[in-house]
């Protein structure tokens, strides 16, 4: 007998919101999008052309109280991330929720409370946790193949510039958050532990239009980090790199290492008489983490049907967003801040 299918409304048709609304409405089996919401005309527009038969909404409110709507997707900017989630709760739905879950571990904790009481799942979006390469390393490491975890080191840095909004940390938690989230929940997954405590430094060295409005704005960013169980964390993050988009991570075991991503983009290369080896870098996010992303999604639609918490709970949101909190005082303290 074939179920209906799982009815989704994004809430924010951006980048992130319109990756998951392609997966949902064309390749996830068992889920279908039925409602879109951004308060942008334009991008909600253009959202609502490409998708075909979804409703529309400026207010997120309108699609919570929409009765064919069984399940959200939050893609919205990070600070309205709990009061969409608390409320989509009260209203039964569940929910799929990127990262950084929320501005600060008080903010989670509301969130995960509303949907513990409401019985709904609610999921968040750290899908290198589903990407091929960090799945086997994963598993190699549970297979003891390095020994035990002794140092994970993780870093991101994006080609592009920040956008202005993110220059006021008190509405964006700055590159911790927006870029490090990930390498954060990296290290957390890799080590199996928590993080007890954290020293970072950071600076503004290609952001020049905003030293002068936000003296406090970083573009590149070295945390480092001890974890309860003794094992050490290791994350660079930068906006505004230009050479690629460089996304890669080292476990290093008592007797190994595993190694996962490159620069490279596939495995082209020219090499002509100046003898000089040519070969494309990886350009995105988008193109390097496609497969993970739907997997998530895939997970996400299988968690509602199977009546199961997801595999990327609000508890890992909420451990990543006391990381960057904490990330963020140690660059203005510069002290070790230490994590309960
Ligand atoms: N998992 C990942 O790798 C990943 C990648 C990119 C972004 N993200 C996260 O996704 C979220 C959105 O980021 P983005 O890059 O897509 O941003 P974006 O600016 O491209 O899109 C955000 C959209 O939300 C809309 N919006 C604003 N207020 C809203 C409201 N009240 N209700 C509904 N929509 C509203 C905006 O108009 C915009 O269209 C952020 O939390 C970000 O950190 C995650």
């Amino acid at each position: 007998m074939q179920l209906p299918p799982i009815r989704i409304g994004i809430v924010g048709s951006g980048r992130a919101g319109m990756i998951h609304a392609r997966n949902f409405s064309r390749l996830v089996a068992g889920a279908r999008v039925v409602a879109i919401s951004d308060p942008i005309a334009e991008a909600r527009h253009a959202a609502i052309q490409e998708l075909g038969e979804v409703a529309g909404y400026g207010e997120y409110q309108a699609l919570l109280e929409d009765r064919n709507v069984d399940a959200i997707l939050i893609a919205a900017p990070t600070a309205l991330h709990r009061e969409i989630a608390v409320s989509a709760a009260r209203e039964g739905k569940h929910i799929f929720c990127e990262k950084p879950m929320a501005m600060n571990p008080e903010e989670c904790d509301a969130m995960i409370e509303a949907t513990n009481k409401a019985g709904v799942v609610l999921q968040i979006g750290f899908m290198r946790r589903f990407d091929a390469g960090f799945r086997a390393a994963y598993e190699r490491v549970q297979a003891g193949e390095i020994g035990e975890v002794v140092l994970v080191k993780s870093c991101t840095h994006g080609p592009t510039y920040p956008k202005p909004w993110m220059f006021d940390l008190a509405q964006s938690n700055g590159p911790l958050a927006e870029v490090c989230s990930h390498d954060i929940d990296t290290v957390r997954w890799f080590t199996g532990s928590e993080f007890a405590e954290v020293y970072a430094i950071a600076g503004n060295y290609r952001t020049p239009e905003a030293r002068e409005s936000h003296p406090d704005f970083y573009d590149q960013v070295l945390l480092s980090a001890r974890f309860a169980n003794g094992s050490q964390g290791c994350i660079t993050g930068a906006q505004g790199v230009q050479y690629a988009y460089d996304s890669r991570v080292e476990i290093i075991g008592t007797h190994g290492l595993i190694s996962i991503g490159g620069l490279n983009a596939g495995t082209t290369f020219i090499c002509t008489r100046d003898k000089e080896l040519r070969r494309p870098a990886v350009v995105s996010w988008t193109g390097l983490y496609r497969d993970a992303y739907l997997a998530e999604d895939v997970e996400f639609i299988a968690a509602i049907r199977e009546g199961r918490q997801a595999c990327v709970t609000g508890r890992d949101g909420r451990a990543a967003v006391a990381v960057v909190n904490a990330g963020n005082r140690s660059i203005i303290e510069r002290k070790i801040v230490p994590l309960n």
